[in-house]
């Protein structure tokens, strides 16, 4: 029987920040509104000839240095994107690929908004599993900054740009194994958080990114509920169908979109706060790859160790949610 691994990790954001008093001379808000509604107190921006493929290179290149994987064995490259550098073709992934000279590999992108990561994870487990693919570099990228009205105060002030990335691969030991991954969506909330236009459903003399609505728009307040709610119950079923506690969770990861829906997913988990990973202060919602970003941050911190057990949960446009119980588990 094959398994699949989580070998490593690796994560890039750009090096200009947005602080909460940067978007205070941008539309009516402040600091205080900020902080206590979202816990974001800055966010990374990507400058204009910074694509999110370049951002999605840099995390990929750690991630494969860290794996011990040579690239000429990456047989798969999937990324997780709502911000492609090209908005059909070609996709980010053979891009980044192609950049890191990887040849005749499987590239292709995958659009499940801030439930990317976790998408992608389930599609590395599944090919890895199946006996398809070997060795399945998988990378979250956004340069969310490109689909962000900066005159919505409602959702200017979430959003941020950066890139994380992981190398799975085939294993026979069970006991490093990924444990299980959930996805989900229900498209009857789609209007919850969209992107309206720009797309085929769209006139062709609409295609003016302004006029046709090709920004972010979100009812956030609608969206936070239901995303405690989904996110609760979700959680609850990974932990319990794999007959795992919460005290056995060394790292709870959540997406990184406001502090207080992981707060109270956190809380509905009776996780402790040296359970749970928080990087939303300084990085926003990085979208498909604020969970990369913040296993990075642990690793960097010297806090994730070989054999740690992670508790990662998602939720985001589609909609779309999911959890997954991971083992770290490098091969260096
Ligand atoms: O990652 C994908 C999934 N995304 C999410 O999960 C995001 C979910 N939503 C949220 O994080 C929160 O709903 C927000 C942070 C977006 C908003 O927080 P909220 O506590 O739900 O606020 P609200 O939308 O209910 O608005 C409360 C008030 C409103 O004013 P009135 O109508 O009470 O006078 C808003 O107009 O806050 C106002 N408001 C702001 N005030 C200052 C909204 N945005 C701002 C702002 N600064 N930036």
């Amino acid at each position: 029987m094959v398994y699949a691994a989580f070998r490593s990790i690796g994560a890039y954001v750009p090096q200009k920040t947005l602080t909460n008093e940067d978007l205070t001379r941008m539309v009516d808000t402040s600091d205080e509104w900020i902080t206590k509604r979202t816990g974001i107190k800055e966010r990374h921006i990507a400058t204009d000839d910074e694509f999110t493929s370049d951002l999605g290179l840099k995390a990929a290149q750690k991630a494969l240095e860290r794996s011990g994987i040579a690239k000429e064995d990456i047989d798969m490259v999937v990324c997780a994107t709502i911000s492609p550098d090209y908005f059909c073709m070609p996709s980010t992934a053979t891009i980044i690929a192609t950049k890191l000279g990887i040849k005749n590999a499987t590239a292709f992108d995958i659009s499940a908004a801030c439930t990317g990561f976790v998408y992608i994870l389930s599609i590395a487990k599944a090919f890895i599993e199946s006996g398809m693919k070997k060795n399945v570099l998988i990378i979250g990228a956004e340069k969310l900054s490109a689909i962000t009205d900066y005159s919505d105060r409602g959702t200017c002030i979430l959003f941020g740009d950066g890139a994380g990335a992981a190398v799975i691969s085939a294993t026979e030991n069970k006991e490093e194994a990924i444990i299980d991954v959930h996805t989900s969506a229900d498209g009857e909330y789609a209007d919850l958080l969209m992107t309206p236009n720009g797309g085929s459903g769209s006139a062709h003399d609409a295609l003016d990114k302004e006029a046709a609505g090709c920004f972010m728009q979100m009812k956030g307040n609608e969206t936070f509920k239901v995303a405690v709610r989904t996110l609760t119950q979700d959680v609850k079923d990974i932990l319990e169908t794999n007959n795992i506690t919460s005290e056995s969770i060394k790292h709870f990861v959540p997406h990184q979109a406001n502090y207080r829906i992981i707060k109270a997913v956190g809380d509905a988990l009776k996780m402790q706060p040296e359970q749970v990973v928080l990087t939303v202060a300084k990085y926003g919602n990085t979208s498909g790859a604020s969970i990369p970003m913040a296993i990075n941050d642990i690793y960097e911190e010297g806090r994730l160790e070989a054999g740690d057990l992670m508790l990662l949960d998602a939720f985001g446009g589609g909609l779309t949610w999911g959890s997954a119980l991971v083992l770290f588990s490098p091969l260096q």
